[in-house]
Order: C-alpha cells, then structure tokens, then sequence
C-alpha cells in the first residue's frame, strides 16, 4: 500500500495542503514545517525521490490533457479553452490523442505520470478509476473533461448528454418526422449511451414516433458515410424521416451520402440533426442543425478545478454539469 500525502499530513501534525505547499511551494512554508514535514516524508519514504525532485525543481509547469479524438474538432476546441486557462497562470498543456483506444490512453496517463505533470485532465475511454488514484497518490490531481466521473472522488465538467439526446429528439418531433434513426458509435463511449438513452426517452413519451438505432464502429466522417449510404439505399417505405447522429462528425458524413447522386435531400426528404456544434456543422453545404456543447467553457473550467485542488488536496470533488443547446438551421428546418 503506497504511503499517501495524508499519511504524511498526520505524521507531520499538518494538513494535506500544507503537505502540498511543502512539496509544490515551499517558499510559501516557514522553514520548521518544511523541516517537519520532509522529516515524516523520508521516515514514511513518501515517494521520496518524486518529492524530493519537486522540492528542487518545483511542480511541473505542464498539464496533461487526453481526449478521445484529435481529429474532432469538438476536442481541439476544448483543448484551447483549457490552453488559454492555463496561461494565465503561466502553465502549458500537453495534449494526448486516446484515439478512443484504451491502450494509448494508459500510455498517456503513465507518461504522465512519470512527467510529473501538475494535473491531467482527461475524456476517458476505458476504466482508468485506479490509475487516477494512483496519480493523486502522487500528488497528481486529475479532473474528467466531457464526462461526468463515476467515481465520484474526482471532479468532472461536462454536459448533461441525456438533456442534449432528448433535445435533439423532441426538436426532431416538433418538425413532423416520427421515423427516427439513431446513428453513432461504439455505444460503450458514455456520451454516445447518454445522447441514446435521451433519444429513447423522449421516444418513448410519443405514441407513433419510432426510434432505429445504428451502431457505428468509431464517431467519424467516414462511418457517418457508410451509415448514410445504407439508408440511402434502402426502399423509400424503409428509410427514417429524420436521423439523430451522435455528434457532428458522423452527421456530416451522413449528410455527404445522402446528398450524393442528387436522389435525397436534406430536409425534404431526410431530417438531420448532429452533437457538439462544431464550426463544420454550421459551414456545412446544407448547414446542420445541432445539439451546441460549450466545448472551450468545458476545457476552461476543468483547468480552473485543476489548480484549485493541485494547490489544496483536500477540496471536495465537484461535478460540473452543463445544459445543451439546440441551434437549430437548414437540415432540420
Ligand atoms: O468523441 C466523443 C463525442 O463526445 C464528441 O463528438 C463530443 O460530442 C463528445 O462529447
């Protein structure tokens, strides 16, 4: 059992937060208590050489930052919320691409780690609960982005992903379509199950609407397309009135199959709403309805949470959740 910042807090007689400043700011500490807690880190070996090397060379000035697709725009935005929250209390921000694969997700948290980054701040893809305490062990706050944490011991920011599906939905209803397509995936990304079990609901809440969904193997251009050139080649009687597409991306993609070959258009023929409001939706050749997520007051607000608790450990954790928009344009109008 690894020896804990609060282990050393009792020995010394201290609170956690000045265990914290002893290691993070000791110019902040008078010299008896550095002097008393340095004691009990080396008699209880508290990761001593990771202690030891902060002391020197004072906390790392870089917080790491996973997400789950660099080539998302709904993340890029995030990051340069969380990028120009951080400068202002002159830190940097190394991002990491999970790639939605747990594998490079753990690569990350453990370079990380071994970095001794000030904070991580990460949209988890796999079950990374142990990891996440092991780096607070170390000292390392960690504060989930995009994803409520079902842990609760760790913060999150994030927003209400059921809110946005049912929005996304009843908008869908309100325009007259009640043949509904869901298309996204994998559904073991909580936000895609969360946006589905909104879908559902509000499905379920009107008689006569029908709710198909779509499974797809990643949230990309590429699977929207191959999902959009299935329906498109289905009998008129067989296709959805409307599609539902988990986020922007894959909405996009839909939207190039259906347009092409001049056959379908969308609204008239097919309804299309997306997730996340990224700059494409609104660019888009028949600009695209969304479901908007504050994606850079996301990344901001993790940063603000981040500090706050590198510099004092025993903050409570807080979930921050929150409320989709619904910008509503052509593709659903
Ligand atoms: O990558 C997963 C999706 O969840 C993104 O498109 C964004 O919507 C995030 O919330």
């Amino acid at each position: 059992m690894s020896v804990s910042v609060k282990d050393v807090a009792a020995r010394a007689g201290v609170s956690i937060g000045t265990v914290s400043n002893v290691m993070n700011r000791p110019d902040k500490v008078s010299a008896s208590t550095v002097e008393r807690v340095q004691r009990a880190i080396d008699e209880l070996g508290f990761v001593r050489n990771d202690a030891a090397r902060q002391l020197r060379a004072g906390r790392s000035m870089a917080i790491g930052l996973v997400i789950l697709d660099v080539g998302n725009p709904f993340f890029t935005d995030l990051a340069r919320g969380a990028e120009d929250k951080a400068a202002e209390s002159g830190l940097s921000i190394i991002l990491g691409n999970s790639d939605e694969r747990a594998a490079r997700e753990t690569t990350y948290l453990e370079l990380f780690e071994q970095q001794r980054v000030h904070g991580v701040l990460i949209s988890p893809f796999g079950d990374i609960t142990d990891r996440l305490h092991r780096l607070r062990d170390r000292g390392i706050p960690a504060v989930l982005v995009d994803r409520t944490s079902a842990d609760v011991s760790f913060s999150s920011v994030s927003v209400d992903d059921v809110a946005g599906g049912s929005l996304a939905v009843e908008h869908l209803i309100d325009t007259g379509r009640h043949r509904i397509a869901f298309v996204g995936g994998p559904h073991a990304i909580r936000q895609v199950a969360d946006r589905l079990e909104g879908a559902r609901a509000t499905v379920a809440r009107h008689p006569g609407v029908t709710l198909e969904v779509i499974e797809t193997a990643a949230l990309s251009v590429i699977e929207g397309r191959a999902a959009g050139v299935a329906i498109r080649e289905r009998s008129a009687a067989e296709r959805p009135d409307a599609v539902f597409a988990a986020n922007d991306l894959i909405a996009m993609g839909v939207l190039q199959a259906l347009n092409m070959q001049g056959v379908l258009h969308v609204p008239h023929d097919i309804a299309l709403i997306g997730y996340d409001d990224i700059d494409f939706a609104s660019a888009a050749v028949v600009p695209m309805s969304s479901i908007r997520q504050p994606s850079a007051m996301i990344g901001g607000t993790a940063v603000e949470i981040l500090l706050e608790e590198a510099a004092d450990p025993t903050l409570a954790p807080r979930q921050i959740v929150f409320q989709p928009e619904l910008v509503i344009r052509e593709s659903t109008s």
